[in-house]
């Protein structure tokens, strides 16, 4: 690739289980870029062994990390930057929710799995950015990204206490954002993407639904994993030095629209 904006770059990327996961198309992408990291994900995750192959693609190593854990996080921060000095980008794409997967209805939620769900969903990405404000571990104009969805500004059945955790999350980006901007010029942001068939995605119940509304209503149809990939590694390079404490929608339009005229034919003629 010509074109390497994320040349002599170094981070850490949080969430590739599989093919399908989105941090495993920014870890492809980054690497194609030029950016060197460590990938890194909870022990259980790492067991199916699917990273490794990521991991020699993109000729870099895998340190296990629960990330509700802030001994794991320590040693992560510690094993990367006894690499690579201080870093310049850190990908959080992380999410699990045992109500959304047992598909319990929103009246009648598990608290403790919710309080699971907060751990692991929101409270992670500040567990995250503590770790490394507390080490010094991020460079001046650094990156810090987490994946968000827009369940948390509008109510989507089937998305549980999830709407709550990326709520959560949003609110944290701003937060930690203006201590980490103003104390270190680090900057941080969500990227509220549009649904994608992964293994947290496809686990929400009536999930080709939501794809395909979403679909419809968005002018550009919905954003793939690869496209999400591709923001992501502009917003780890120098030409976003200036955006900080921002939920950016990359969903094809999806979040601005209220109806489209294809949905006004589909009603009327239903109507009929
Ligand atoms: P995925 O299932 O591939 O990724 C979720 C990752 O979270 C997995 O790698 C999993 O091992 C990791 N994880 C779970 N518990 C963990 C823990 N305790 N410590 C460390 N890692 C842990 O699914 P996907 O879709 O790539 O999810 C990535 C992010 O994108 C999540 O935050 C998700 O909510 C968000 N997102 C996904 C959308 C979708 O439709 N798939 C839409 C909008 C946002």
């Amino acid at each position: 690739m010509s074109l390497q904006l994320l040349k002599g770059k170094k981070g850490i990327i949080f969430g590739a289980l599989d093919e399908s996961s989105i941090a495993w198309k920014v870890a492809e992408k980054a690497f194609e870029h030029g950016a060197e990291f460590i990938l890194t994900n909870a022990p259980v995750a790492l067991r199916m062994g699917e990273i490794n192959k990521l991991a020699e693609k993109c000729n870099t190593e895998v340190v296990p990390a629960d990330a509700t854990s802030m001994e794991d996080l320590k040693n992560l921060f510690e094993i990367a930057t006894a690499k690579y000095g201080k870093l310049d980008f850190v990908l959080h794409s992380i999410g699990m929710s045992i109500n959304v997967r047992k598909k319990q209805e929103y009246t009648d939620l598990n608290h403790e799995w919710m309080l699971k769900t907060m751990d692991i969903s929101a409270i992670s990405f500040h567990r995250v950015m503590q770790t490394a404000y507390k080490m010094d571990a991020l460079k001046d104009g650094a990156s810090v990204l987490a994946l968000t969805y827009i369940a948390a500004q509008r109510t989507f059945p089937g998305y549980g206490e999830m709407a709550e955790a990326k709520a959560m999350l949003e609110s944290f980006a701003r937060s930690f954002g203006y201590h980490y901007g103003k104390n270190k010029k680090v900057r941080v942001n969500t990227i509220s993407q549009s649904p994608t068939a992964t293994t947290a995605g496809s686990g929400v119940n009536g999930f080709d639904v939501f794809f395909n509304y979403a679909d419809k209503l968005s002018p550009l149809g919905n954003a793939s994993a690869d496209s999400c990939a591709d923001y992501c590694v502009v917003m780890f390079s120098d030409l976003t030095r200036m955006v900080t404490m921002q939920n950016l929608f990359h969903d094809g339009g999806y979040s601005s629209i209220g109806l489209t005229e294809a949905f006004i034919d589909e009603m009327e003629n239903r109507n009929k």
